[in-house]
């Protein structure tokens, strides 16, 4: 079991870049997070796109091609050996002068973390975690727009800041409209007379992997679905909510700004999606090694 660093196709125990490069410099970079399902890096084909939406938002040309990534991806991942893994893929703008623009990097660093996968707490999942509605609003989508997984998570750092103050394991942004956005790493969803309830991409998030399969589960299985805009206060009305994310899947939200939802426990509706997306995981990602980007 090993942590390992592959910086442009070399794997190191431990890697440093340039104190000059952008991403440092100026958060300008572009990041993925991937977890393994039986040793499988699951939903591959759908970071890379992802990724690719990113860099071409910034104006980054990304020097692999997906096929590149997945073997070095796979590389990495044997490498390090463990029994699960934790992939972040960073590509940054690279080394240049120290100055906003970035015409003096010529060339993109790309980096895959591969380290030990480490679970969430099982009483998360049991009981449910607490999650408080913060100050700090959700990036304006016309000024650096959530949908892109840029390396510039401050606004989100400083929501998960106010969290901590609050005792709340995460944060729920608004937007400036005043609209329900998401918590700083996963995407909310609740539940009201029956139907599930999420913020539509136009709310200024990051669209999840996570949150496209839950959606595409929730529909497959006939539950209603309902993506909008909405204020605090219906989500202050829910039966059930629950956070979405590729480490921690599902997880149910039982307790928002100190107050319990409903009878403080994780709600029929969760539980199934919980267990829909396991079977998913188990099915897709069960024991034989797959070949090519899945
Ligand atoms: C702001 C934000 N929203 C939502 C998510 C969940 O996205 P995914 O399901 O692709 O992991 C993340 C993941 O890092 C995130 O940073």
């Amino acid at each position: 079991m090993s942590t390992k660093i592959n910086l442009n196709g070399q794997i190191l125990e431990d890697a440093s870049i340039s104190v000059f490069d952008h991403g440092f410099l100026f958060g300008d970079s572009i990041y993925e997070v991937i977890c393994t399902h039986n040793g499988q890096p699951c939903f591959v084909k759908e970071h890379l796109h992802r990724l690719r939406q990113s860099a071409f938002a910034i104006s980054l040309s990304i020097p692999l091609s997906d096929e590149q990534f997945w073997q070095e991806i796979q590389r990495t991942v044997r490498e390090s050996a463990n029994p699960e893994s934790y992939i972040r893929i960073v590509v940054t703008r690279g080394v240049g002068e120290i100055d906003i623009d970035p015409g003096s990097c010529t060339r993109p660093n790309v980096l895959i973390y591969v380290t030990p996968l480490k679970a969430y707490p099982q009483e998360d999942y049991e009981k449910g975690i607490h999650i408080a509605l913060v100050s700090i609003k959700r990036n304006f989508k016309e000024a650096l727009n959530p949908g892109i997984k840029t390396g510039n998570y401050l606004n989100n750092v400083l929501a998960k800041l106010e969290a901590n103050q609050l005792g709340a394991k995460d944060a729920l942004m608004l937007n400036s409209m005043g609209y329900l956005t998401e918590c700083t790493t996963s995407n909310i969803f609740f539940i009201r007379e029956g139907r599930i309830m999420t913020p539509s991409l136009e709310c200024g998030i990051l669209d999840g992997i996570t949150r496209q399969v839950i959606l595409r589960l929730a529909r497959e299985n006939g539950f209603l679905l309902e993506e909008g805009q909405w204020p605090p206060e219906e989500i202050q009305l829910a039966e059930e909510a629950f956070i979405t994310g590729t480490l921690k899947q599902i997880m149910p939200v039982t307790l928002l700004d100190g107050r319990l939802i409903k009878d403080g426990k994780p709600g029929p509706v969760t539980i199934k999606l919980m267990s829909l997306y396991h079977d998913l995981l188990e099915k897709e990602y069960g024991q034989a090694v797959k070949g090519s980007v899945s």
